[in-house]
């Protein structure tokens, strides 16, 4: 297969060349690009002595004009890899700016596209960058995270170019994705919602997003196409889920409604505020003296309104969280009778190793067949154990609708 490598001018551009003999080594053909400033950091003869192919360096260059290279190359390229990716190279993909082969090349191509920033940490975590990675992510870019660690520029921190193993092994996955969920789609949400009162202020809760994120990560791990529709949180996007990040429970409605259409199953890990202020201010509301009254409005039920939109149709299944303090099995039953849903995943959060904020869980597993205990175990662990019963689940569906 063509892959087309991207090198862009940061100083890991030196571990693009493992990167490109990495991929040579698993049968792939790979075409080197490097951008102008990458040329400043390493030869291209060295990418072309790897590659055994010329190295394209300019979108002009005579004798590349015939068969206009960057269109050929956008239909031939079965992955366009951008490794280092640059805050600048970043920039221009997020915005749509071609100003040379590599970005106009981004622009023509409909291969999948996995890049692997690098960059100094407080670059990395600039709004700039934060948002344009955000804007490439909710179009389906992949991308291999930086890793921790001494930076060229003197500071420890994150923003050093993933290694050259984990970034051949990214390339892989989406070149021969395996795995029990191939060809099913995902939906999952987690995290808190914020529910602004003015400008400044919102109501929020402690949830992390951590159970949602493992469960994401997980389901990509095992092929799925995973669509993770995220509150605000402080995690990293999951390797190979597009992520739609939202606030208020409005827009997570909006959001999973939009995505839950054809999925194969949905997954509300979400901690949704239930109410919501009746009005919020613009502008930012000054203190009285007397104590305050904020009325609140009821959000939608989320689950229940997929539930209610499913029917009786077999998909997408529905798996719903139920957070008690103390027992929480009769509450749950209850939740998943009355959200129409499939299985609910139920804890006491109540314990202060289980449900929010922290890396363990137990919880029980409920559905109309019964009930299963997990044990207490890391959240990744739990994630695992959930997507086992959903794939049990839905090819016990497809086993019935065969039948039918
Ligand atoms: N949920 C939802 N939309 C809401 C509130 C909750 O989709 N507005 C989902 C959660 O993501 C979770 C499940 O419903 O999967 C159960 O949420 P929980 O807060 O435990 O229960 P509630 O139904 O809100 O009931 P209560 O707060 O009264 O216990």
């Amino acid at each position: 297969m063509v892959i087309a490598l991207g090198v862009t001018g940061g100083i890991g551009a030196y571990k693009a060349v493992e990167v490109a003999r990495g991929l040579q080594k698993r049968g792939h053909d790979v075409v080197a690009i490097m951008t102008h400033s990458a040329r400043r950091f390493v030869g291209e003869v060295t990418f072309e002595a790897i590659t055994r192919r010329p190295v394209i360096t300019d979108q002009f260059a005579r004798g590349a004009n015939a068969d206009i290279e960057h269109i050929a190359l956008a239909t031939d390229a079965s992955l366009l890899l951008v490794a280092p990716a640059t805050a600048n190279v970043i920039g221009k993909f997020a915005n749509g700016i071609a100003d040379d082969f590599l970005t106009s090349l981004y622009l023509a191509t409909r291969a999948p596209v996995l890049m692997a920033p690098a960059m100094n940490t407080n670059m990395l975590e600039h709004a700039a960058v934060q948002r344009n990675l955000q804007t490439l992510a909710s179009r389906g870019v992949r991308f291999v995270d930086p890793g921790e660690g001494f930076l060229a520029c003197g500071w420890i921190g994150k923003g050093r170019l993933a290694e050259p193993d984990a970034i051949v092994a990214a390339a892989e996955r989406i070149l021969h994705p395996s795995g029990s969920l191939l060809g099913r789609r995902i939906v999952i949400s987690a995290g808190p919602t914020f529910e602004d009162l003015d400008p400044v202020r919102f109501i929020g809760n402690r949830s992390s997003g951590r159970m949602g994120y493992a469960i994401a990560a997980e389901s990509a791990r095992r092929g799925a196409h995973v669509v993770l529709v995220s509150g605000p949180t402080k995690l990293d996007a999951p390797a190979g889920a597009l992520v739609e990040r939202v606030r208020s429970a409005a827009e997570m409605a909006q959001a999973m409604g939009t995505h839950a259409a054809g999925a194969d199953a949905v997954v509300m890990a979400a901690a949704v505020a239930d109410y919501t202020p009746a009005h919020a201010l613009d502008s930012k509301m000054p203190k009285g003296d007397g104590p305050l009254q904020i009325t609140l409005v009821r959000t939608q039920d989320i689950l229940a309104e997929l539930g209610r939109r499913r029917g009786d149709a077999p998909l997408p299944l529905l798996v719903g969280f139920a957070a008690e303090t103390g027992d929480p099995r009769a509450r749950a039953r209850q939740k998943l009778q009355a959200k129409h849903v499939d299985l609910i995943v139920a804890n006491d959060v109540s314990r202060s190793d289980a449900g929010f904020d922290v890396e363990t869980n137990a919880a029980i597993l409920i559905s109309a067949d019964g009930e299963v205990d997990t044990p207490l175990q890391l959240k990744s662990e739990l994630a695992s154990t959930i997507i086992d019963r959903i794939e049990q689940m839905l090819s016990t569906r497809a086993a019935a609708a065969k039948q039918s």
